[in-house]
């Protein structure tokens, strides 16, 4: 396991450039299932997520090959339609499968991906969607297994609303018999992304980019070739870094409607927000002034930028809260910021946080994907030396984390390590 070492205080300028998006390669990947043939996915970012995406449907047939930022998948060999626990257990993502599976070939077995990090995360609303479109669905040792010979439509309103459900679902309805109208739906980027790559490889769908989807079935797909919108959360990452940091720092290759509520807290905070077409340029403030944030489905403010504008938080001027409405449960960041000096309490999902003038460096752990961006966040504030410890987590979601922010002058460095 490696660790970053962060030696903080330096200000950050320059340049950056994001990557592709994780959360919209998780599911750009898995629709290749659904016609047979050869696809490129532009943009795709070299993360663990996706090689942990890429095996599992290997293990499946599908050939996967990297070329730069090209993934090339190749599905004419599909042969296997399982997805074991050892790649679930790794990436809950791992269900996205379920819906594509079923529906071209008519059955699906995939592990219950069980609980994470910050407590349980249940995927009733995909299995009850399958069932609503005529699946018939069996819990079997810790394994979905579900046969149909062919979906039918069917009207699905979901009660809360969910990427992952929505997603899943949307793969299974394009080759299902009739029309499927999916109400609630989630209209996060990268929900978007995969419709109109559906939409590209031949599926009629309609309301893409709202809650209200309706998918008329087709009875055969063809491959596209697709490119992955630019990671929102990455993106936002950066932004604060910069704004925390000091200085002055252009991100690019990024979609700016996609983050408009991250943009409009960070001026609320004080902090320079200079919007291009697909760059935005950061300029730090001599202070931040505190503001309260609370997590939504998409256009809010999502849950995965929570844990770093907590970071931020730590060290504006004045208090602030930051609620969660999404994942009740995810603050495991917060008793490491403690650590380097954060003044936060927590009552149920709410962080109450008072700004302090400075933090300093400790050794530090990480627990999940953007807990350990909270942690290198507040590493680069410190004053001192910051270890943050099993920064794997970080590898799944962040391509090249520390040579970007080295590039704008960052002092970030991976020691490579077993015992960490
Ligand atoms: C996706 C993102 C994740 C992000 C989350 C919320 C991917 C790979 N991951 O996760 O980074 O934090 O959206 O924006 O895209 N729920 C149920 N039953 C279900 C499914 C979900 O009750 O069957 C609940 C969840 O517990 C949660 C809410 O719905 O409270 C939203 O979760 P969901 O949007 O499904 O998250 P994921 O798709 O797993």
């Amino acid at each position: 396991m490696d660790k970053f070492v962060i030696n903080g205080g330096r200000k950050l300028n320059g340049s950056v450039s994001i990557s592709g998006a994780k959360n919209a390669s998780l599911a750009l990947m898995p629709a290749t299932l659904l016609a047979s043939g050869k696809y490129d996915l532009l943009n795709t970012p070299d993360l663990r997520d996706v090689t942990t995406m890429s095996k599992l449907l290997q293990s499946m047939g599908v050939t996967v090959e990297r070329n730069g930022s090209t993934l090339s998948l190749n599905t004419f060999r599909v042969n296997r339609f399982e997805a074991p626990y050892e790649h679930v257990k790794k990436m809950r993502a791992s269900i996205y499968v379920l819906g594509p599976l079923l529906a071209r070939y008519g059955h699906a077995k995939v592990s219950l991906p069980g609980g994470c990090a910050w407590g349980p995360r249940p995927v009733d609303l995909h299995i009850e969607g399958m069932k609503k479109l005529g699946a018939k669905v069996d819990l079997d040792r810790g394994y979905i297994i579900a046969k149909a010979k062919r979906l039918k439509g069917a009207r699905i309103a979901f009660n809360v609303s969910s990427v992952g459900a929505t997603g899943n679902i949307l793969m299974a309805a394009v080759l299902a018999k009739g029309t499927t109208r999916i109400d609630n739906a989630a209209m996060e980027p990268e929900i978007t992304n995969l419709a109109e790559m559906l939409a590209a490889m031949g599926a009629k769908i309609h309301g893409i980019g709202t809650t209200s989807l309706e998918i008329e079935g087709v009875d055969e797909l063809r491959p596209a070739a697709v490119a992955t919108i630019p990671d929102r959360i990455e993106a936002g990452t950066m932004m604060i870094a910069a704004a925390m940091c000091g200085g002055t720092v252009r991100v690019g290759n990024v979609t700016p409607d996609h983050f408009a509520s991250l943009t409009a807290r960070l001026e609320d905070a004080g902090v320079g927000v200079t919007l291009g077409e697909d760059h935005v340029v950061i300029k730090a403030p001599r202070t931040i002034d505190a503001v309260d944030v609370t997590t939504a489905v998409y256009p809010g403010f999502p849950t995965d930028m929570q844990a770093q504008w907590i970071a931020m938080m730590t060290v504006s001027k004045g208090a602030s809260t930051t609620t969660d409405t999404i994942y009740r449960d995810r603050f495991n960041h917060v008793p490491e910021l403690i650590r380097l000096g954060a003044d936060i309490e927590m009552k149920d999902n709410v962080a109450m946080i008072r700004g302090t003038k400075r933090l300093t460096g400790t050794k530090v752990m990480s627990t999940d994907l953007r807990a350990s961006a909270a942690l290198i966040l507040a590493g680069l504030k410190a004053e001192g030396t910051t270890e943050v410890l099993r920064v794997y987590h970080l590898d799944r979601g962040y391509e090249a984390i520390e040579r970007k922010l080295t590039s704008l002058g960052a002092s970030i460095e991976r020691v490579k390590g077993e015992e960490f």
